[in-house]
């Protein structure tokens, strides 16, 4: 794979560790609140977006590549409610899959057909994130001022869990 492939992937690796930051900071907003089950899905999707990371570096690293970890910036940690927060995370992963959309059109002029393959699975998983966010921003809009229904949601986030498929 070309140099400016390879160094794509890695830019990509150290957004995916800050993805895992701005969803852990929307969690510390949520237990601020003592909202344990939205914090609950906030840390597991952080948990989710470190896999991701952990998915690029051994992809680089058994493809011969010098892995390089990188500051981040500061995610934004203030939020005007838990649906502002779940908005916020939405445009997160449709800026993600714009991210994705770049490293494959990169791969594909590299004809790198490996890449090609590994970023599938990247593509395929943002149409779930996507899909996950947007279902629980119209369920929240609906919620409204319920708060039987809002706390009967937090209860349902409290069980979410994250267990690593194997890399
Ligand atoms: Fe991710």
């Amino acid at each position: 794979m070309n140099e400016q492939l390879s160094k794509a992937l890695n830019d990509q690796l150290n957004f995916e560790f800050y993805s895992a930051q701005v969803y852990l900071a929307m969690a510390a907003y949520c237990s601020g609140e003592s909202l344990d089950g939205f914090a609950n899905f906030f840390i597991v999707q952080a948990e989710e977006e470190r896999f991701h990371a952990m998915k690029i570096y051994k992809y680089l690293n058994d493809r011969g590549h010098r892995v390089t970890i990188s500051g981040m910036d500061n995610p934004l940690n203030e939020y005007r409610s838990v649906l502002d927060a779940f908005e916020h995370a939405f445009e997160h992963e449709k800026l993600v899959t714009r991210r994705i959309y770049d490293l494959s059109d990169l791969a594909l002029n590299d004809r790198e057909h490996a890449t090609i393959q590994f970023l599938k699975w990247f593509i395929d998983e943002q149409v779930e994130e996507e899909a996950l966010f947007d279902s629980i921003i119209n369920k929240l809009k609906r919620i409204d001022q319920d708060s039987n229904a809002f706390f009967m949601l937090d209860n349902e986030f409290a069980q979410r869990s994250f267990t690593p498929p194997a890399l």
